[in-house]
């Protein structure tokens, strides 16, 4: 088993070095997120996630952490055409998304709000409607993300989760961290609450952190 693990953390760091220096216009906002201390997705699984975008083909995408902008600018490459709507809470990360936003010249698709997800959905009506959601914001209020925007999912749409595997603290191989095994049994508990929800068909696939794809099955 330890063995295995191994062999898989190989798979992924050689995956990785795949996409090394494929997105050069990126690089400075990865630099910055390294020095910073801000938690970005990895690339395997931003890799993936702009894969699904482009056969799933969505037109308004709703991301609940935009940290510095990096997955939404991501997001927004694969196709001109998307617009995408993204909630950040932190001010500093907010107010350095838009400055990443301007300067790569992504204002027209990426609209970025400062606020709390959860407050931002209660004063939305249903008539908005978004045919792709990536959720990768406060790990242990995943239940309550999902809850909150399933109502602003389309039928069929996408449901993206980040983190669902969280560096090994889920399944249980890794246990350093006391306070993040906790972090760990929770998103256990979230995970085995979704694929037992009959709103979506659900599946989480082991790329960069492990990420969780959901087809809405409702209205
Ligand atoms: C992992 S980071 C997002 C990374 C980003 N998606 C990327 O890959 O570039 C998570 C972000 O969610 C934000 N966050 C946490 N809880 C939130 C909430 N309730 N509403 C909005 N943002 C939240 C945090 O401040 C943090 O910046």
């Amino acid at each position: 088993m330890h063995c295995w693990r191994k062999v898989m953390r190989a798979s992924q760091s050689y995956i990785q070095s795949l996409y090394e220096g494929s997105d050069s216009e990126l690089r400075r906002i990865t630099e910055y997120a390294v020095e910073h201390h801000v938690p970005i997705m990895e690339v395997d699984g931003i890799q993936f996630i702009k894969q699904l975008i482009r056969i799933h083909r969505p037109k308004k995408i709703l991301e609940i952490g935009t940290a510095i902008g990096y997955s939404a600018i991501q997001m927004a490459k694969v196709d001109s055409s998307i617009q995408i709507t993204t909630l950040e809470v932190d001010e500093t990360r907010y107010r350095q998304a838009m400055k990443n936003i301007q300067t790569l010249n992504y204002e027209n698709q990426i609209k970025a709000i400062h606020q709390d997800a959860i407050d931002y959905l209660k004063e939305r009506t249903e008539a908005e409607q978004f045919d792709f959601v990536l959720i990768d914001a406060a790990k242990g209020k995943n239940k309550d993300f999902v809850n909150y925007t399933a109502p602003f999912l389309k039928k069929n749409g996408l449901l993206v989760v980040d983190n669902v595997l969280f560096k090994g603290y889920v399944s249980g191989e890794n246990n350093e961290s006391k306070r993040l095994s906790k972090l760990g049994s929770k998103i256990n508990s979230f995970n085995q609450w979704l694929m037992n929800d009959e709103r979506f068909e659900t599946t989480i696939v082991e790329t960069g952190d492990g990420i969780t794809v959901a087809i809405k099955q409702t209205k």
